[in-house]
């Protein structure tokens, strides 16, 4: 067996909110596999996103140890940290996250102001992404001059700018229609194609067409998929009895 290219052991996550404490992620094994496309399945609460923040560096966990090539990313000094973040993972976000006051060129050259290139390099190197993912005509555009699913292009445009390894999308069509949404998943496929490692957390099932990697979480823990099926499905039968009731 190859090495993979993340490796998440025993990972915790507790959360201290007002005297009480959530568990978040409660003892997670889980491996991704270089070049693959990985979709993380879960419902709402079940710690998708807690589980990508520390996969992309922006949290630490409570326990437990990640391994991201040959870094051991709970070992990583905040300055360190902020490196990985840089250059080997791209963000893509459910609600965009765009600067509203910027263009979508300058949004997608944002990330690279770090890197030592200049101003106008930049700035060419942003309108080639916009390019990538057809929006060459809206490089001048504000997000509010975008739909929906041309901000989550654009937005994926900037999660390429330093060329990271890692593509890590969090509910990428949550917000989006059904034709945008899946224009979103083509995007995302090429970028697999292209080389690089995918992870899309979602609770939406149609997003795992293009994985080569399902994983199923519940309660902040990893479940076979007929767990995952069977917990549904009890909840579906909660939400008929509460309909039935009212
Ligand atoms: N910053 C936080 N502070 C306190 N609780 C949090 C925080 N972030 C998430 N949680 C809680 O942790 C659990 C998992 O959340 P999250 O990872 O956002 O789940 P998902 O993305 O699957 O909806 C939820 O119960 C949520 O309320
Ligand atoms: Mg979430």
């Amino acid at each position: 067996m190859p090495t993979p290219f993340a490796r998440m052991t025993g990972l915790f996550k507790t959360y201290n909110l007002g005297g009480a404490t959530i568990q978040a992620l409660n003892g997670v094994d889980m491996d991704i596999e270089a070049g693959s496309f990985s979709v993380i399945m879960g419902p709402s609460g079940s710690g998708k996103s807690t589980l990508l923040h520390l996969l992309g560096g922006l949290d630490r966990p409570t326990n437990g140890r990640i391994e991201v090539g040959a870094q051991m990313l709970d070992k990583l000094d905040e300055n360190a940290l902020a490196i990985y973040r840089r250059k080997t993972v791209g963000f893509i976000f459910q609600s965009f996250n765009l600067l509203p006051t910027m263009t979508a060129v300058d949004n997608v050259a944002l990330p690279m102001r770090f890197a030592r290139v200049s101003r106008r390099e930049r700035h060419e190197q942003a309108l080639k992404l916009l390019d990538k993912v057809g929006l060459a005509d809206r490089a001048y555009h504000k997000p509010t001059q975008l739909s929906g699913g041309q901000q989550q292009r654009v937005a994926v445009a900037r999660s390429l700018a330093n060329d990271p390894q890692l593509i890590l999308a969090d509910e990428p069509t949550g917000n989006l229609d059904l034709s945008s949404g899946a224009s979103i998943m083509r995007l995302l496929s090429e970028l697999h194609k292209s080389g690089r490692t995918v992870v899309v957390v979602t609770h939406d099932a149609r997003m795992t067409r293009y994985a080569t990697q399902t994983v199923h979480i519940i309660d902040g823990q990893v479940v076979t998929e007929a767990e995952y099926e069977a917990v549904l499905a009890s909840l579906d039968e909660e939400m008929g009895e509460e309909e039935e009731e009212q």
